[in-house]
Formats: C-alpha cells, sequence, structure tokens
C-alpha cells in the first residue's frame, strides 16, 4: 500500500500568508497529523503534493522526521489535478490511498478499518461516507447498496439535486491502474473550473468497475477538512481533548480538562496532577507526581518527581525533584534547578543553574550565573549581569548566604559558605567563608525633626 496525501492550494478561505496545511494545532500541523495517521497505519511510501512554496512544508515535516516523498503541483488546478502531480511513485499494480493534507483528526483506527474493507471486497475502489443529513461545505456521496454511483460538490448542487445523507471525507483506497486511467480522463466543466479527484470513481464505474462505498457513522469532527480559522479552532478543541483523554487514560489526573492545553509533543507520566488553565507546549516532559497550575505556562520544559510549579510561565526549563516553583515564577531558557529548591513568588531565572536545595524564594532575579547547591538567596537580591553591552556571569559556590536586597555585580564569585550582607552592592569577588558588606554605615541624628 502506497499514499499520497494532497497539501497544495491555497486554502483562500484561511485569508492567511502561511500555507492552509501549515496552521498548528497543539503541536504539530494540520498535515503532520495526516500523515502520522497514515503511517501508523502501516503505510511507509508516502507522497505529499505541496504547492508553490511547499519548501516550508517539507521543512515542517522533515522536522518530525516524517520519512516522506514529494511531489509539487503547481498551478493548483484541483484535487483530481494534484493527485495526477503526485503520481510519480504510483505503478499499475500498487494499491493506493488518496488523503486530503487538510484533515488532521483522521484516525489510524479508521484508516485500518478502511483498508480491511479493501482488501475483503473485490473491487478497483473504495471510498469513505459519512452519515451527515444536514452538513454543508462537504461533497455528498450518491450509492446503490453500497456500490458507487456519484459525489456532487456543494458548490456544484442545484435547488432540485435529491438529497444525500452522506458526505464525502476525502478517503480513497484505489488500484493504480484505474486511478490512472481515471485521471487521465477528468474535465473540469465545473462550477470550480478544477480537475475534482471525486469525478475519478465516477469515470470508473462508467467503465465496469467495481466501486464501493464504505459508510460510517462516526462523528463528522473526526472527518473535518480544515477551510477557515474557525474550522480550525474546532479542530484545536477536538484535539485537545483527545489528548487530555489519552493522558488520563494512562493515570493522569486533571481537574478540569476543558481548560487545560497540551501539545501532542508533551509526555507526561501517570500520577502527575493538573489543575485548571494550563499550558504546556513544545517538548514538555513532567514525571510522576509533579503538581502542574494553575494557571502555568510551560514551554520544552522537564519536571521532576514530585515538583510543584503553580501559576508560573517556563520556556526551555529543566526543573528537578521536589521542588517548588512559583506562585508567579519565570523560569526563561536555559534554566537547570536542582533537586529540592525554592523558587518562589516574583522570582525570575534566566540562563541559570541553581543546585540542590537552593532556595530564593522572593523578588529575586539571577542571570547568566552558575549558583551552587544549599545556597540561600535573599529576598530582592539580584545578579547584575548586563553592564548596558555586555553579559557577564556570576558565580556563588555551595552554601553561600546571600543577604535581602543584594546586588552582584557580574563578573563576581562567591565563596563556599560566604555570606553577604544585606543591601550590599558587591563588586569583587568573595573568598569562602568570609563575610562581605558593601554598604554605607548607618547614621543617626537624634532629635532631627524637632531641629528643623
Ligand atoms: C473536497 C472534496 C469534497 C469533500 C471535501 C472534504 C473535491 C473536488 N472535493 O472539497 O467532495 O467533501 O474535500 O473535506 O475533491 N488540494 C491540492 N491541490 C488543489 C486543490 C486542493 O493539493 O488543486 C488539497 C488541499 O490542500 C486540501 C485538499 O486537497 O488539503 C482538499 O482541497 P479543498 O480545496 O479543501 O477541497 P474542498 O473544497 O474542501
Ligand atoms: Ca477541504
Amino acid at each position: 500500500m502506497k499514499a499520497i496525501i494532497l497539501a497544495a492550494g491555497q486554502g483562500k478561505r484561511m485569508h492567511a500568508k502561511m500555507q492552509k496545511v501549515l496552521h498548528p494545532i497543539l503541536g504539530k500541523s494540520i498535515v503532520q497529523y495526516t500523515v502520522e495517521a497514515a503511517q501508523q497505519a502501516g503505510i511507509c511510501d508516502i507522497t505529499v503534493v505541496v504547492g508553490r512554496d511547499g519548501e516550508s512544508i517539507e521543512n515542517e515535516l522533515k522536522n518530525f522526521n516524517s520519512n516522506v516523498y514529494f511531489a509539487t503541483q503547481d498551478p493548483p488546478l484541483g484535487t483530481g489535478h494534484a493527485v495526477q502531480s503526485g503520481m510519480g511513485r504510483i505503478a499499475d499494480d500498487d494499491d493506493v490511498l488518496i488523503l486530503y493534507g487538510d484533515m488532521p483528526l483522521i484516525t489510524t483506527e479508521f484508516i485500518k478499518e478502511m483498508i480491511d474493507f479493501y482488501n475483503h471486497n473485490d473491487c478497483n475502489a473504495v471510498l469513505a461516507a459519512v452519515y451527515h443529513p444536514d452538513v454543508i461545505d462537504f461533497g455528498r456521496v450518491y450509492d446503490n447498496n453500497g456500490d458507487f454511483v456519484e459525489i456532487i460538490e456543494f458548490k456544484d448542487m442545484k435547488p432540485n439535486t435529491k438529497k444525500s445523507d452522506w458526505v464525502n471525507p476525502g478517503i480513497y483506497l484505489m488500484k493504480g491502474a484505474a486511478l490512472s486511467s481515471g485521471l487521465a480522463r477528468l474535465k473540469n466543466d465545473n462550477s470550480q473550473q478544477e480537475y475534482y479527484l471525486t469525478d475519478v470513481p465516477k469515470l470508473l464505474v462508467e467503465d465496469g468497475l467495481s466501486v464501493k462505498v464504505f459508510q460510517t457513522r462516526d462523528d463528522i469532527s473526526t472527518f473535518t477538512g480544515i477551510n477557515t480559522q474557525t474550522q480550525l479552532s474546532e479542530a484545536v478543541t477536538h484535539m485537545r481533548k483527545r489528548i487530555n483523554e489519552g493522558h488520563m487514560a494512562q493515570g493522569v489526573r486533571m481537574i478540569d480538562p476543558a481548560t487545560v492545553f497540551i501539545d501532542s509533543t508533551v509526555k507526561l507520566a501517570p500520577e502527575v496532577v493538573i489543575y485548571p488553565n494550563v499550558i504546556l507546549e513544545g517538548k514538555c516532559e513532567v514525571e510522576t507526581g509533579a503538581v502542574i497550575g494553575p494557571n502555568t505556562h510551560m514551554t520544552s520544559t522537564i519536571v521532576g518527581e514530585g515538583t510543584h510549579v503553580r501559576q508560573s510561565v517556563t520556556n526551555n526549563a529543566k526543573i528537578g525533584k521536589d521542588t517548588e516553583v512559583g506562585p508567579f515564577a519565570y523560569l526563561r531558557p536555559d534554566t537547570v534547578i536542582g533537586n529540592a529548591c525554592r523558587v518562589g513568588n516574583f522570582v525570575e531565572v534566566k540562563k541559570a543553574t541553581l543546585g540542590d536545595g537552593t532556595k530564593m524564594a522572593h523578588l529575586s532575579y539571577v542571570g547568566d550565573a552558575e549558583v551552587g547547591s544549599g545556597v540561600n538567596i535573599g529576598c530582592g537580591a539580584i545578579t547584575v549581569n548586563y553592564d548596558g553591552k555586555n553579559k557577564h556571569r556570576t558565580i556563588i559556590n555551595d552554601g553561600a548566604f546571600i543577604g535581602s536586597n543584594v546586588n552582584l555585580v557580574a563578573p563576581v564569585e562567591i565563596g563556599h559558605g560566604a555570606t553577604v550582607a544585606a543591601g550590599s552592592t558587591i563588586t569583587e569577588s568573595i573568598p569562602s567563608d568570609s563575610l562581605g558588606i558593601a554598604r554605607e554605615r548607618q547614621t543617626t541624628k537624634p532629635n532631627w525633626k524637632k531641629k528643623k
């Protein structure tokens, strides 16, 4: 079995510069989901038909290691013409699956069922038909006891066109020879002046070949083609539900899944707990017993066992075990937090490592720094990492104690076990076990107010 997936065409109704099938749904593009559904159904030889500027689609698919071939259709003259452009790898005795690349919710199970049906019926082609009496924007499928008769496009319907309760989702299985003979005879005498793939099965029936309809009463949402931004947002809703239910089936606990958005690239261990209003994007990985949220947005962040991340934003960070993050922490790229740490409220960390047991509980900024273990960073203490031109590093060794409201002017190193007095602006390194104070001595003027 080989496959052709159609991904060319303007997608005019999206009103976007981005190619239609590249629009994202929870971490992957529309076409990536379609390709994966075919691959997981066991099809290894897949041609994706792209249009002008098709490199963006190629790059996207390569990003996810999709092992697919590409063909170009330029200009886009309809779905039949697109398949014609993608026939390079198809021999007469091949069986070919054709999918529209704008169908992200299509399932592997459905494709497998259809292949089964195709293999058990002695026929030249099978196409799917979904029960939906009132949907618009789909071609309508007409059959005679399961034998295909014709498809009438929504745009070609006339007021007196007879009704059919079955719509065409755009999933076809055909013998290579039948497919190419049908494609060669397509005409574009329709309302859109396009070469419709939907006319191929009709031509085959006229040739006396057997074409079967595979009918399903599965929910229409699985088969939605994305043509508009509204349909895209509806697809996100369905995909979100599917992803969340998948995690819950593996033991993840979600208090309110309707408010949780998890990319399909995210990995969650069993017994992770997700509170409401959580967004997990990119390559997040959360270990067992971790608690995320409420109100947390994490991108490509690794969270260790038993760690809590509350009301926080994290991006490309790694957090160890049994650590507390938030409320209101901001972890920026290249942050590595150890085990049993505390990164509390209004704390920002960027390009820095924090060793095990280190605490920065409130109102702090640490950037371009290497912080050892068992360090205490007081309230309001910051690294002064930027001199207006260059960034400099701060090193704080194990067991150091940084008092409240300290400025560590980088480059600077605080020794093992050293203490920095509250309110100090430190510009020179402090050796191990020493106390660094850098502030004006207090002067108190008695009865000062009275004298005025
Ligand atoms: C198509 C079907 C319709 C079906 C519906 C299901 C035809 C003529 N109509 O209509 O029966 O109910 O899908 O969603 O096939 N494409 C190309 N090159 C082109 C045109 C389209 O590659 O020249 C690709 C698009 O990227 C898209 C897919 O083919 O992924 C379907 O095209 P689209 O324009 O969305 O077709 P519909 O009008 O939705
Ligand atoms: Ca469509």
